[in-house]
């Protein structure tokens, strides 16, 4: 018998004995002041369509549990691991000690099946996070291990709330198409899914009444798909994006956003009838749920405001705005098998329109590259040292004549930026971000706040891209020593 017939047999072996329970779908947790959440990672049964799937739920549940907590309070995790692989769990876009970022290796030692960790957080910032592993997020997050973490300000006013994880999965004769076993599989664009979730669920559905209103808190954990999301008939008022509010809220009728990149909306609705969910892009719409509104005969104003709090805040930095860029970073890719110029006809990859060829690349093949201009530096070796303190413009551009061009998602742990500009056009309306998607072709200048000691990540957030290599570092501090004292 082969190898691969052995290998499916003993997974079947293993499914069939683990006696795995079916999803729950996501609990709100509100968290006191130094509260100790246990959290665990499992295999659970997600039926989706009718299909059954085995996946990861954060305590069973897909999203796992939507944590609430107010701004500023410390709390701790207990994690343990019930999968049969290690993990680690990563907290996307707080401020908070290295030490507690689930980066393997520099914060943390990998969770290895039965063992657990116990994680501090802290929370400076409000707004909406998440949290997701930060091993083989190609297979771990992509099969439930997510969830979103609420971070009230003091004046948050409470209405109703509704948290959206965009995910999407793969699947070819009702099975989930295999991820690779030691490296990523779908190594050049990532995986596109082709059943598309919200909150693991392909049936979203929410009920309400004429004249409420909706505060969306939409999160994309998706390997690589990026979302244009929508709302039929409806104006979506954009409030926040990664990190809180923007200066100055706005109407869209469409809003894109990236793997780990989010958006809060909020959206009135003035009349009944049925809305959907969509997500619309150049080659395909999705139906991704429905929201079912019951007359009442009322109705609500709705008024854009802006947040003097955020705006108080960035008027700190302006005086940075215009300098040169302090660092430079390319962002390109090398193939170990050349197949000639493949040029994209759009500065966005929607949909995985070569996905065979996708699918066979891995990654020991393909190898995305950070690389920086001054040093010639590039991922694992590259390392920015910066005082803490510091404000620094750093320039992204994403090489269009390379072997592959599309988009990267951008993210850096542990600290906040703001988007100055894209390919020379000012951005007016700021909000702080974590994450940013640098188009194919396009730079974009970010202005770094380097206010939190430690030594943090920098890394596309496209799953498969991070596996292949796209990952560099950063040091915020002056010393080792600094960072001990820190820790
Ligand atoms: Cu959400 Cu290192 O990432
Ligand atoms: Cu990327």
């Amino acid at each position: 018998m082969n190898k691969l017939i052995l290998t499916g047999l003993t997974l079947l072996l293993v499914a069939c004995t683990a006696s795995m329970d079916p999803v729950d779908s996501s609990q709100r947790v509100d968290i006191e002041e130094g509260e100790v959440l246990q959290l665990d990672a499992r295999p659970v049964l997600n039926t989706i369509d009718g299909i059954q799937f085995s996946m990861y739920g954060y305590n069973g549940q897909i999203p796992g549990p939507t944590l609430r907590v107010k701004q500023g309070t410390t709390m701790k995790v207990n994690f343990t691991n019930h999968l049969s692989e290690p993990t680690t769990v990563h907290w996307h876009g707080l401020r908070h000690n290295y030490k507690d970022d689930g980066v393997p290796y520099v914060s943390q030692d990998p969770v290895l099946p039965g063992e657990s960790h116990l994680y501090t957080l802290r929370f400076p910032d409000a707004g909406v996070f998440w949290y997701h592993p930060h091993i083989r997020e190609d297979r771990q997050q992509n099969l439930g291990l997510y969830g979103s973490i609420l971070v009230e300000s003091e004046d948050h006013d409470n209405m109703h709330e509704e948290f959206l994880m965009l995910g999407d999965l793969l699947v070819e004769n009702n099975k989930n198409v295999l991820y690779g076993e030691s490296r990523a599989n779908f190594a050049l664009m990532g995986r596109f899914g082709n059943l598309l979730l919200v909150n693991g669920k392909s049936t979203y559905s929410l009920h309400i009444t004429e004249g409420e209103s909706v505060r969306f808190y939409i999160t994309d954990v998706s390997n690589a798909r990026p979302y244009n999301f929508s709302i039929d008939n409806t104006m979506l008022k954009i409030v926040g994006g990664d990190i809180g509010n923007y200066e100055q809220e706005f109407y869209a009728t469409s809003i894109v956003l990236g793997p780990a990149e989010r958006i809060i909306a909020e959206v009135t609705f003035n009349q009944p009838g049925e809305y959907h969910l969509r997500n619309t892009n150049l080659w395909q719409s999705y139906d991704l749920g429905t929201i079912v509104v019951s007359p009442s005969g009322k109705t609500t104003e709705q008024e854009l405001a802006s947040h003097q709090d955020v705006i108080a805040d960035i008027s700190n930095y302006t005086q940075y705005f215009n300098k040169q860029p302090d660092e430079v970073m390319h962002l390109t890719i090398a193939m170990h098998h050349m197949m000639g110029g493949m040029h994209s006809t759009t500065s966005i990859e929607w949909e995985d329109t070569m996905q065979h060829m996708n699918s066979m690349m891995s990654a020991s093949n393909v190898r995305w590259i950070i690389k920086d201009e001054k040093t010639g530096l590039e991922n694992e070796k590259l390392t920015y040292r910066f005082n803490v303190g510091d404000v620094k413009k750093i320039r992204i551009i994403n090489d269009e004549t390379s072997a592959h061009p599309m988009q990267h998602l951008i993210h850096l742990h542990g600290q906040r930026f703001l988007v100055l500009e894209q390919d020379g056009v000012k951005n007016e309306n700021f909000v702080w971000k974590d994450t940013v998607m640098v188009p194919t072709g396009s730079y974009v200048d970010i202005l770094l706040d380097a206010s939190n000691p430690g030594e943090w990540m920098l890394h596309c957030h496209i799953a498969e891209h991070l596996e292949a290599g796209m990952m560099s570092s950063f040091i915020v501090g002056d010393s080792t020593a600094e960072l001990s004292q820190h820790s």
